[in-house]
């Protein structure tokens, strides 16, 4: 069986205990990852701390920094294959989605934030009395990222590309269940030519393992994270003692308004993917669907359709859409959802319970709105489905959550898209499609859904120190 070990100061270093990481279409266990606690944290934390303090990267100019980190970009794409692959073992996300979006993603992200530090400006302030001040925006030091499943390659980069394109030094620590890719990306990282310690990876599980030890720590001088809520607190809670700045990209619960003005054919197109993608484990899911009244029942008719004619099973066939979910466990979870339906109230219209782990596209309507499903992050290939009467109500519903992440609504009305925009309680709204990125906005969350903003500048103002240099003329 395959050993994946933690990367520690330019080094491949094992541990003595190990963990299995599990195949979920198999559903047997496909690599051993060695199991890091307090000593692996303390050791990669100390790595990236002589790495920053030594030099030389902190002091590398951007061209020079962005330079490694566009090779590291290059050889993300020339190992594609290999990348895929680890992420579908882990985490069975079909192979067609990681090669047409997690792999280039990853590369992008390390091309985007090398070349968004480099043209990046800092503010003067010409001052009344003969002085003038200038921000520096100095790297923070050591990043701790600690990330989730759902989004392996893809979410690491996006933490780890812009602290490293800002001088920092990092320790990334993959979730359990999708340790694989991580390591090879380590790997990569000292072939592009980066310095030892700069990218550190340690592998093991959050409470009393490996993430406790890193994000309790006070050699950490940033923490970024994404995750569940409940993790984010208690983050938040270890981060605080140590007056350590925390980013926290959390759960979500979706609203996606479809207005009787909007193409019913995109709207049900873009509405399947805000659901489905990537079996439903997607933070930004459009999980709770409100359609209004008019076309209720042609909509709930077609997108039925469509949800039914999803390819659901293989990951390694191209023709899959959904895959297996991530672990038994969050099968288990997802599935007992749908088992507690009858008590709760609610019908499946149509999906369930598939091959192995898989659920199939699961479509629930008539649900009272305090019921689980419709308050609880499922994480899973499950939409409820409500209808509404105007736009006031439709705002009121989307409104009606502790997270907000982000919110759809499909329209051909501009003014109503601009002013429902403003009116949803979200970090990202998208009107009339979902999931289309610029790097460059903020992305994160309000409530429940996070603290903080990543993204061009605001990763910059979290991955940085900016410095006052006030000068008498
Ligand atoms: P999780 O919170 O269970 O685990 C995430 C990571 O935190 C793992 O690496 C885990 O080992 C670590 N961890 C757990 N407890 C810890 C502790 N006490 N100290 C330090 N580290 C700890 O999340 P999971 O189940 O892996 O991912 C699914 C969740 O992630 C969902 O709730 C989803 O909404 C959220 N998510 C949010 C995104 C966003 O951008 N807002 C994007 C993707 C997922
Ligand atoms: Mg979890």
């Amino acid at each position: 069986m395959e050993r994946i070990h933690h990367v520690i100061d330019g080094r491949p270093v094992t541990s003595d205990a190990t963990f299995p990481t599990v195949d979920p279409w198999t559903r047997e266990p496909w690599a051993e990852v060695d199991l890091g606690g307090e000593a692996e944290a303390r050791a990669a934390l100390d790595a990236a701390r002589r790495a920053f303090d030594e030099g030389p990267w902190p002091q590398m100019g951007h061209g020079e920094r962005g330079a490694i980190l566009h090779r590291l970009a290059d050889l993300v794409e020339a190992h594609a294959d290999e990348l895929a692959e680890a992420d579908l073992r882990d985490m069975g996300k079909p192979i067609s989605a990681l090669l047409a979006k997690d792999v280039p993603r990853t590369a992008l992200n390390f091309r985007f934030f090398a070349d968004h530090a480099r043209m990046s400006a800092a503010e003067t302030y010409p001052m009344d009395s003969g002085h003038h001040a200038y921000t520096r925006y100095e790297p923070a030091g050591v990043v701790v990222a600690i990330a989730p499943w759902n989004f392996p390659l893809m979410l690491e980069s996006w933490k780890i590309a812009p602290a490293l394109a800002w001088g920092n030094t990092v320790v990334l620590k993959p979730a359990e269940q999708s340790p694989a890719s991580a390591t090879l990306l380590a790997n990569l990282a000292l072939e592009a030519g980066f310095p030892p310690g700069v990218l550190n990876v340690v592998h093991g599980f959050g409470p009393d393992s490996v993430g406790e030890a890193l994000t309790t720590s006070p050699l950490a001088d940033r923490i970024t994270f994404t995750g569940e809520s409940n993790t984010g607190r208690a983050i938040s809670a270890a981060a605080a003692r140590n007056l350590t700045p925390v980013s926290l990209e959390l759960g979500g619960k979706g609203a996606n308004l479809v207005f009787a003005d909007a193409d019913l054919d995109e709207a049900v197109a873009w509405s399947i993917k805000a659901i489905y993608t990537n079996a439903g484990q997607v933070c930004l899911a459009g999980s709770r669907l409100y359609v209004e009244r008019p076309v209720y029942d042609e909509f709930v008719a077609r997108f039925v359709e469509a949800a039914d004619a999803m390819v659901v099973g293989d990951p390694h066939d191209p023709a899959t859409q959904i895959g297996p979910l991530a672990s038994e466990e969050h099968f288990e979870k997802v599935t007992g959802y749908l088992d507690d339906l009858p008590r709760d109230g609610g019908k499946i219209l149509t999906g369930g319970r598939g091959e192995g782990w898989t659920v199939r596209p699961t479509v629930i309507v008539d649900a009272p709105l305090d019921a689980r499903v419709c308050r609880e992050e499922i994480f899973g290939p499950v939409v409820v489905v409500h209808p509404f009467e105007g736009e006031d109500e439709g705002v009121a519903l989307a409104n009606d959550t502790r997270y907000g992440l982000n919110a759809m609504l499909f329209t051909e009305n501009v003014r109503r898209a601009h002013r429902v925009a403003a009116e949803l309680r979200a970090g990202t709204v998208w009107v009339n499609c979902f999931f289309v990125r610029d790097l460059r906005a903020p992305f994160g969350g309000v409530g429940d859904s996070g603290v903080g903003r990543e993204g061009g500048e605001f990763s910059k103002k979290f991955f940085t120190e900016p410095k006052a240099v006030v000068m008498e003329i």
